[in-house]
């Protein structure tokens, strides 16, 4: 590993908790120094830190509402003055209003545009101006939404679709600098806000409906998302570009009518059977 003071340095939007979290002490595990962004939480983010400093990085925290172009200037402005230098950017902070297209206000049209599109434009903008000439790395977060449509998702998913068109637009025009950008597309992934999307938002479909569809058969975690950013940040990942990784169990490539709901000799074909219902006629001893 590099000393501290020579180290990369990464920017991660929303990294008090939740996805950025995990990928910060990822990073810091293997010797980047982290920006740790966060909107209210100071002391969740102060908690990030001090796990980074504990895992061998440096790092600071940097408080700054991603809807505020002013805010934005403001934390790279504070990553430039602490580090001098900036090698990865990654757009992870999100948030939306979760209703049906009909009840959408303009404040809700205007606050995810400002949130989840302006935001990464502005700091992907920013990180390439902060990049030295050896390149850099850029990642987005986004989410299935991108792809498919269900229920109150359209202002966010609509909004992850534009930051993956974006990303091969900016791959295109920051390859020459040896700058790549992709995107981490999501699927089902456990942390505050699926918790808040399926027990919060009112009349939601139960989780489990969903999540007994899925090949993979469970939720995905953080350090799974967290994993999939971390390669194409890390120097194996030089050559992609451009591209929109999926990381959610199968949920994109399931159409009706569903495994999960066959019967009989069909279903076992696919299922285990239960761990109690198993072979005894292998039994040994
Ligand atoms: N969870 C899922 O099921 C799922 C699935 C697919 C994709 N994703 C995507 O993964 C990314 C991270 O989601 P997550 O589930 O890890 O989120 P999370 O656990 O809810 O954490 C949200 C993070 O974003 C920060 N944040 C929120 N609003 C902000 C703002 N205006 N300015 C700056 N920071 C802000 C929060 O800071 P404070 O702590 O200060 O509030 C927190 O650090 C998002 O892009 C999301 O769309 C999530």
């Amino acid at each position: 590993m590099a000393p501290r003071s020579q180290a990369p340095v990464a920017l991660i939007t929303g990294s008090s908790r939740g996805i950025g979290k995990v990928l910060a002490l990822k990073l810091a595990a293997r010797g980047v120094n982290v920006a740790v962004n966060y909107k209210s939480n100071a002391d969740l983010a102060e908690e990030t830190l001090a796990e980074v400093r504990a895992a061998g990085a440096d790092g600071m925290t940097v408080q700054a509402n991603i809807e505020e172009p002013d805010d934005i200037d403001a934390m790279f402005d504070a990553v430039q003055q602490q580090f001098g230098r900036l090698d990865m950017f990654v757009a992870n902070a999100a948030a939306s209003a979760f209703k049906p297209i009909s009840q959408l206000k303009l404040h809700h049209l205007d606050r995810n545009w400002a949130m989840n599109v302006r935001s990464f434009v502005l700091g992907a903008q920013r990180a390439a101006e902060m990049m030295s000439a050896s390149g850099g790395r850029i990642v987005v977060v986004t989410s299935y939404g991108s792809l498919a449509a269900f229920p109150t998702y359209a202002s966010l998913g609509a909004a992850k679709a534009a930051a993956e068109m974006y990303v091969k637009y900016m791959a295109t025009e920051f390859g020459p600098r040896n700058i790549t950008v992709n995107a981490v597309n999501g699927g089902l992934i456990d942390t505050d806000s699926l918790d808040f999307f399926y027990n919060r938002v009112p009349g939601m479909a139960p989780m489990s409906s969903v999540i007994s569809k899925l090949p993979l058969g469970r939720p995905g975690t953080a350090d799974d998302m967290a994993s999939a950013i971390d390669f194409l940040l890390g120097p194996t990942a030089g050559y992609i570009t451009g591209q929109t990784l999926t990381v959610d169990g199968g949920l994109t490539i399931i159409a009706p009518p569903f495994w999960a709901d066959t019967t009989g000799e069909l279903h076992d074909a696919v299922y285990p059977p239960a761990a109690s219902g198993a072979d005894e006629t292998h039994v040994e001893g």
